[in-house]
């Protein structure tokens, strides 16, 4: 059973992919470090993450790159979010995850287009969202506890500019899929939002059984 996970960053989905993985046995892709390794080894060599070419180049990136920590950090994030506008990285990106989520057995994924680009026959589709607010917070809390410090604000500002260039990029902008069923977490604890997805995935499990 492929399981797509999607939503906006810091909406939980991470957290939800994770645990849905354990839950069911399945091996787990995070799409956005496929994006964060292509925004760092575009700024490692000196490239505008801006240009198509400079970003494509930086597709081959080294697989250890996927361990380093500063994957994690905002500024990569923000430089995944501008490289992850060019079709010629989102394409170069496509096999590597699809073939994750053909692999026998299923898979989680999580990411933007899982849903409607990488797996679309997926018979499990989570859209997971939370207010600006909530997810503001939530990331402030997680890089606190990192011992990075940083601005309420500032990481309010960057998940709303984040937002807005995922929702309007013309190719594989995010978006939910027809047929995803919504999660909004903003209001949630995370066992509770976990209890959600699986009760979800197990609905869709069901029906896809009929
Ligand atoms: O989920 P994340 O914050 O790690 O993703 C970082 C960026 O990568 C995000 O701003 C947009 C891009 N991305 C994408 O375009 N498609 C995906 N499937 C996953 C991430």
């Amino acid at each position: 059973m492929i399981v797509a996970v999607d939503g906006p960053t810091a909406s939980g989905k991470g957290t939800i992919a994770r645990a849905l993985s354990a839950h069911f046995g399945l091996p787990h892709l995070d799409t956005g470090l496929l994006y964060r390794a292509v925004g760092y080894q575009c700024f490692l060599d000196g490239g505008n993450p801006d240009d198509s070419a400079a970003a494509l180049a930086a597709c081959s990136f080294p697989d250890a790159l996927l361990g380093d920590p500063e994957l994690r950090s905002e500024a990569t994030g923000g430089l995944a979010s501008r490289v992850s506008i060019h079709p010629a990285v989102r394409q170069a990106l496509f096999e590597r995850q699809r073939s994750f989520a053909t692999q026998p057995g299923g898979a989680v994924l999580d990411g933007r287009d899982i849903g409607t680009v990488i797996a679309p026959e997926a018979p499990a589709k989570l859209f997971v969202i939370a207010s600006v607010e909530a997810r503001a917070q939530r990331r402030f809390l997680e890089m606190q506890g990192q011992g990075r410090k940083v601005a309420l604000a500032d990481i309010a500002a960057d998940l709303a500019a984040r937002d807005e260039r995922d929702r309007n990029r013309k190719d594989a902008p995010l978006v939910a899929a027809d047929d995803a069923v919504m999660l909004d977490t903003s209001d949630l604890g995370r066992d509770e939002a976990i209890a959600r997805a699986i009760a979800i995935v197990e609905s869709a499990r069901a029906a896809a059984r009929d």
